[in-house]
């Protein structure tokens, strides 16, 4: 039997390969199970693998009007965001990619590990609705460009139908 936790990814490979692998990857990893909190966390646990220099990396899921943190790797977080608030609330309200390069230049950032100084959040939307979004940080300035945005949204794009987010809601 293969090693399931086994990550064949090269976190210093160039980013289209990097992004290229991990949706390959994530689809391997979550094939045949349906457990939606379980698949979460192993998603979670994927991108803390195989993302280089991030101190954070996990899910906030949309309960009722807010976000409850979800699976997750890195230190403890806040557990509630109004929506609209924070980088996490605002990307989900405008169901908007949001990279923010300097996280103290962002009004209402809400701080969780003071490590952190960059950040992107990837709204993800599943058949129109609004389930939550994922959330990265970095301890290095500006460490998300256009590339992470696009790799991560089609992280996000290969996660959605793998995962029965009806199955979160409490
Ligand atoms: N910085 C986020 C809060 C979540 S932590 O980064 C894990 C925000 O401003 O929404």
């Amino acid at each position: 039997m293969s090693d399931v936790h086994a990550v064949e990814i090269d976190p210093s490979a160039p980013k289209s390969v990097l992004y290229r692998d991990l949706g390959a990857s994530l689809a391997s990893l979550l094939e045949g199970e349906s457990d939606a909190l379980a698949n979460l966390a192993n998603a979670s646990a994927l991108l803390s693998q195989a993302l280089p220099r991030i101190n954070w990396c996990g899910f906030y899921l949309l309960r009722g009007e807010e976000l409850v943190l979800g699976p997750f790797q890195g230190k403890p977080a806040c557990v509630r965001i109004a929506m609209g608030k924070g980088v996490c609330g605002t990307a989900a309200a405008r169901r908007e990619t949001l990279l923010v390069p300097d996280v103290n230049a962002f009004p209402g950032h809400i701080a969780c590990d003071a490590d952190s100084r960059s950040e992107i959040v990837v709204p993800i939307v599943a058949a129109g609705q609004l389930r939550g979004v994922l959330d990265i940080d970095s301890p290095e300035p500006a460490r998300f460009d256009a590339a992470d945005r696009e790799g991560l949204e089609r992280f996000v794009s290969t996660l959605v139908p793998l995962v029965r987010w009806s199955a979160l809601i409490a």
